[in-house]
């Protein structure tokens, strides 16, 4: 009897709809050629689900979610749902599915296809060897913490945020980077502000404690604003960086750069509940909804497959598919297959052709159905 998994579609705004799709037609397309079964549960979140249901993400929503092997998101908001007065926005869909699910490391490896190195504004010979992962701490830090409040003060308004962590939310994302260090080239960069602020402090302190139960891996201490800078000049430096989740989310959008374009990137959001077939996560780009993009046929889905594949990996255990999908996108941009954000700046150069959305996925399926199912994976 062949595997069922249960996957949640949430394709949201946006290019969302546009990438999920294709993204779906790879995993269908892969659990056919290794006989397996995907049941799909289509789901609504952010924009839509405002429209829809006057909130970003129904309980009911959350939970069914929840009630799946992974989850296969793929972008929220846009200008309809801009007002900075609103009750509600979009983006409280991600926060309650990170946060309702407990996926508190996200995971955005960055590499660059050779084929792409054109494609980067930065030199060439910076590129070559770039190979890293951001583990970025996704459900504390300013993104949760309280108060998070405009107010009426006699000096006029004035506004609060509020960075809290816990040692606890501190070390569970920093023992995951470690672990996940010693599968790569077992450096770990932490990156914090711990000349301006507490809560780096605290979370230098745990990763100087949890480094002891890792004498193998080798760490650095970063300022964030010196890794900002660090990450164009020297990218192929750095193996794992784990970072509170603000500074993740902005050096991560920083490192897409290296590869090309943020519609490259994928991610997975990872929690520690198991499921039957592996870690239960959260999968989607990390770019976001690109409005003046949706529905044009011109988004890169490549983002969202290759998050695909991270879902095949960490929470289906299909490894084998995993390498199968990373190495068919490869083929595809060897084959000269480039949506419109993956040209070169003076446009295509010999050998490229410019494609849209679903041709750019039909390369990807092409290739994946040229190559042989093999044992071991590509890689
Ligand atoms: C990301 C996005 C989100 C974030 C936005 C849309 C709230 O930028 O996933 O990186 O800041 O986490
Ligand atoms: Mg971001």
């Amino acid at each position: 009897m062949s595997a069922t998994y249960r996957i949640a579609a949430i394709p949201g705004d946006g290019v969302g709809p546009d990438v999920v799709r294709e993204a779906r037609r790879v995993l269908d397309a892969v659990a056919d050629r290794d006989g397996f079964e995907i049941a799909w549960r289509d789901l609504t979140a952010g924009g839509v689900a405002i429209d829809a249901h006057g909130v970003a993400l129904r309980p009911e929503d959350l939970e069914a979610a929840g009630d799946c092997d992974a989850i296969l998101l793929g972008a929220v908001g846009g200008p309809k749902w801009d007002d900075p007065d609103a009750k509600v926005r979009p983006e409280q869909a991600l926060f309650a599915l990170r946060g309702g699910l407990e996926l508190f490391a996200n995971l955005r490896p960055v590499t660059v296809h050779p084929a792409l190195i054109a494609s980067s504004p930065v030199r060439r010979e910076l590129l070559e060897g770039v190979d890293l992962l951001i583990v970025r701490e996704l459900t504390s830090g300013v993104y949760f913490g309280r108060p998070s409040e405009l107010r009426q003060a006699a000096e006029g308004r004035v506004a609060v945020d509020t960075v809290w962590y816990s040692e606890a939310e501190i070390r569970r994302s920093v023992v995951l980077a470690f672990e996940l260090a010693r599968g790569r080239r077992r450096k770990v960069t932490s990156v914090d502000k711990a000349n301006v602020m507490a809560t780096s402090r605290l979370w230098r302190k745990v990763v100087e404690e949890v480094r002891a139960d890792f004498p193998d891996v080798e760490v650095r201490h970063q300022l964030v604003d010196s890794c900002a800078m660090l990450l164009i000049r020297q990218p192929a430096e750095f193996d794992v960086l784990v970072t509170e989740n603000m500074f993740g989310d902005i050096l991560s959008d920083e490192a897409a750069v290296l590869a090309g374009s943020l519609g490259m990137l994928p991610s997975a959001s990872l929690g520690e509940r198991r499921t039957e077939h592996g870690r239960f996560g959260l999968y989607e780009p990390i770019h976001g909804s690109a409005p003046t993009l949706a529905g044009r046929d011109l988004a890169n889905p490549l983002g969202t497959i290759l998050s695909a594949a991270m879902l095949l990996r960490w929470s289906l255990g299909r490894e084998d598919a995993a390498a199968a999908v990373e190495a068919a996108v490869a083929a595809a941009l060897d084959g000269g297959a480039r949506t419109a954000d993956l040209l070169p700046a003076g446009g295509p150069t010999d050998g490229l052709r410019e494609v849209g959305t679903t041709a750019m996925a039909d390369a990807v399926l092409a290739a994946l159905a040229a190559a042989q199912p093999v044992a071991g994976g590509a890689r």
